[in-house]
């Protein structure tokens, strides 16, 4: 009975080892398979007497009956503790915040742009684009700014190969060729009208995008962004120009005491020709005339480049410069902060 009780314990300790349910199949061989220890057991029975196998035999089968208790019990726990691992693994936290795709943004250059654009649309500006590689005769000649006049000079920019007075070969230096490019279009359009000596709708239109020359510091880059704006009608003034101008200035600005000054400069393409500088009263930047713009009459000789009689039709232009405005308005003091492309700095505009 004693040698009964010890295959037990032993059983269960062996059971309680097991740590898999393969380990416990083992184990339960060495007790009760074919010649587990019971079961030889049992075989050992055949030469005793009937009396002895009675007894012996209700011993042996108590003793199976506790070893399956303990195996199905180690069974049970073996499974229990694999399913809670499971369930551990595969934890879903339903309360943890979703992980988002970040949300992209934009840069704050086109964020001025677009703003340039709502504004001006509001006052029933066009928005034209054009060519970035453009010819000597947009960017220049067309623009009362012939082979070797000086103004050149300060235009100094990137050429590629191939091209001719009006075949694409250089850069554009400033978005100014676009005065050109959009009115040929919309003189064309009203061609017939001028020829029976009716008028034409007015030219107003901005052109914004991106520009180049050899110039590179801490307020130059080889490439910035400006915006253009043409003005063109039989009837407009330096005054209308003015209006707009501040209008623009006050809106982009959101201030509505920021006093504007036209200062006399000079351009080929416009004559007289002013420098637009802007003034906060109240700020970090008050106090402070800062320049925002080029601008003027155009020039007779680019009227008449546009396909109309500068004796009938008289415009305005402005050019401003992008980067600046967006400076201005968010305080940034280094140009090139904008185009590193790091995004620390570029996601504070998001
Ligand atoms: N294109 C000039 C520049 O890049 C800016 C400018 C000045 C544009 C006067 C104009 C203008 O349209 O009238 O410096």
């Amino acid at each position: 009975m004693n040698e009964l009780n010890i295959v037990v314990d032993s059983a269960k300790a062996a059971f309680g080892q097991a740590l898999t349910p393969a380990d416990l199949e083992n184990a339960k061989a060495l007790y009760l398979g074919k010649s587990g220890r019971i079961t030889e057991l049992m075989k050992g029975m055949a030469a005793l007497s009937v009396d002895e196998k009675k007894t012996l035999g209700a011993a042996i089968n108590l003793a199976k009956q506790a070893i399956e208790a303990a195996l199905n019990n180690r069974r049970q726990a073996l499974a229990d503790a694999e399913l809670q691992a499971q369930l551990q693994a595969e934890a879903l936290d339903v309360t943890l915040p979703g992980r988002q795709r970040g949300q992209g943004g934009l840069h704050p250059v086109s964020l001025t742009m677009e703003r340039i654009e709502a504004i001006f649309g509001s006052m029933g500006f066009e928005v034209a684009q054009g060519p970035e590689i453009e010819s000597d005769w947009f960017n220049f000649t067309a623009l009362n700014t012939p082979e070797d006049h000086p103004a050149r000079s300060m235009h100094d920019t990137f050429y590629v190969e191939g091209g001719s007075e009006t075949a694409p070969n250089l850069l554009r230096t400033h978005t100014s060729p676009m005065q050109i490019r959009h009115a040929v279009q919309h003189v064309k359009r009203y061609r017939a009208r001028l020829d029976a000596g009716q008028s034409m709708p007015e030219i107003r239109v901005i052109a914004p995008g991106r520009t180049y020359r050899v110039d590179s510091d801490a307020t130059h880059s080889p490439m910035f962004h400006q915006c253009e704006g043409l003005w063109v009608g039989e009837n407009v003034s330096f005054k209308d120009l003015k209006y707009v101008f501040t209008d623009l200035c006050r809106t982009f600005f959101e201030s509505n005491d920021l006093v504007l000054r036209f200062r006399p400069s000079f351009f080929p393409f416009t004559e007289p020709s002013a420098e637009i500088d802007i003034q906060f009263q109240a700020g970090t930047l008050a106090g402070r005339w800062l320049e925002v713009a080029g601008s003027g009459q155009v020039h007779p000789n680019v009227i008449r480049n546009m396909g109309l009689d500068p004796e009938k039709y008289i415009g305005f232009a402005f050019g401003m410069g992008m980067d600046r405005l967006t400076m201005l308005r968010y305080g940034v003091n280094d140009l090139r902060l904008f185009f590193d492309g790091d995004i620390r700095f570029l996601s504070q505009f998001q």
